[in-house]
């Protein structure tokens, strides 16, 4: 039997996840190939028999870029699946949701696999975070298990054991779920600011438009464009080194504490239930001291200028 995971990654931990995966499908005696989703052509995906597609929750549902892939791909008959995602505590639907998009294309789902993973992307939020230190040995042994049972599960229902498919899982009710609902392009373009590229920073190096998942920055262009498409990822953002891409992040910081209480709580309410290891101290994470603002520190002191 022959495995392909196909992953979206931006900071590791998806990857990461792909990887330990890949590594209990082979455990348990079967190929595994591995492919970032932005190096794979949706209409012809390759060859496989069981194909797991990967990435992290972006407002509370699978990036727009990995639902577009997943209706991309073509209609098959008979073969396997399943779905894992990285996230930072609120994942709500997103397994769900990719479930049904590869029911729709005729895959026999056979399981999900959720992971905490760290994140230091979102500019008005600090870091460390609450999920800094993810995923660790444990999140990596858990995510070679997954992998390891899907392979045989699937090898068994090949062989003609029946009853191993299982229902698909449920998207949680409540407002996380609402909320992934809501937050459609259009309402995000309506959230947050709208970045711009500050000329007498930018040394035109071109990282931001190779990094873009989806195209949508072109520096050198007769007329430069930015965000467009965009799926609000911050990537650009966080990978400028010049920290030459900028927006009114102040705007959004009055969200912030709201935000993180309910993360908290959420953590708090994972941790009794034994599904959340807390690596990150609460007192080490500061709201009022984001991303955006330490890196504004950082180029300052690299220029000297601290
Ligand atoms: C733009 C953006 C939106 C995010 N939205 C959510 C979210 O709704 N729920 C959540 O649990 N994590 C959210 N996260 C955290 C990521 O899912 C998490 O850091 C993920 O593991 C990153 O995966 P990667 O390391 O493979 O890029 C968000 C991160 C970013 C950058
Ligand atoms: S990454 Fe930053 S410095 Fe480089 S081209 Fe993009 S905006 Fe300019
Ligand atoms: S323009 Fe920036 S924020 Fe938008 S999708 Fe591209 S990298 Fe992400």
């Amino acid at each position: 039997m022959k495995a392909k995971i196909i992953y979206f990654s931006q900071q590791g931990g998806t990857q990461t996840i792909a990887e330990q995966i890949g590594v209990g499908i082979r455990t348990a005696g079967d190929d595994c190939d591995l492919a970032a989703l932005k190096d794979t052509d949706p209409s012809n995906p390759g060859d496989f028999d069981l194909l797991g597609i990967g990435c992290p929750v972006f407002f509370f549902k699978e990036p727009f870029n990995v639902s577009d892939f997943m209706d991309a791909l073509p209609r098959v008959d008979g073969k396997y699946a399943f779905v894992f995602i990285t996230h930072g505590a609120t994942p709500a639907g997103t397994l769900a949701s990719m479930w049904k998009r590869l029911e729709d294309k005729g895959y026999h789902v056979l399981g999900a696999h959720n992971s905490y993973s760290d994140s230091h992307q979102i500019p008005i939020y600090p870091y460390p975070t609450h999920t800094t230190g993810h995923p660790d040995e444990q999140d990596r042994a858990e995510a070679r298990a997954f992998g390891q049972k899907m392979a045989e599960i699937s090898r068994r229902i090949s062989a003609g054991e029946t009853n191993l498919i299982p229902e698909p899982i449920a998207a949680p009710e409540g407002w996380w779920t609402e909320q992934s609902i809501a937050l459609d392009r259009e309402s995000l373009a309506e959230t947050f600011p709208k970045f711009s590229i500050d000329p007498d920073r930018c040394t035109e190096c071109l990282i931001c438009e190779e990094v873009c998942p989806v195209d949508g920055i072109g520096v050198q262009e007769e007329q430069p464009r930015i965000q467009n498409p965009c799926i609000f990822c911050f990537h650009c953002v966080m990978q400028c080194p010049e920290v030459a891409i900028q927006a009114d992040w102040e705007s959004l910081m009055h969200l912030v504490p709201e935000i993180f209480e309910r993360y908290f709580n959420n953590l708090d309410a994972a941790e009794k239930r034994g599904e959340f290891r807390r690596i990150t101290a609460r007192e080490d994470i500061h709201i009022d001291d984001p991303i955006f603002k330490q890196r504004e520190r950082e180029r300052a002191a690299r220029d000297g200028k601290e």
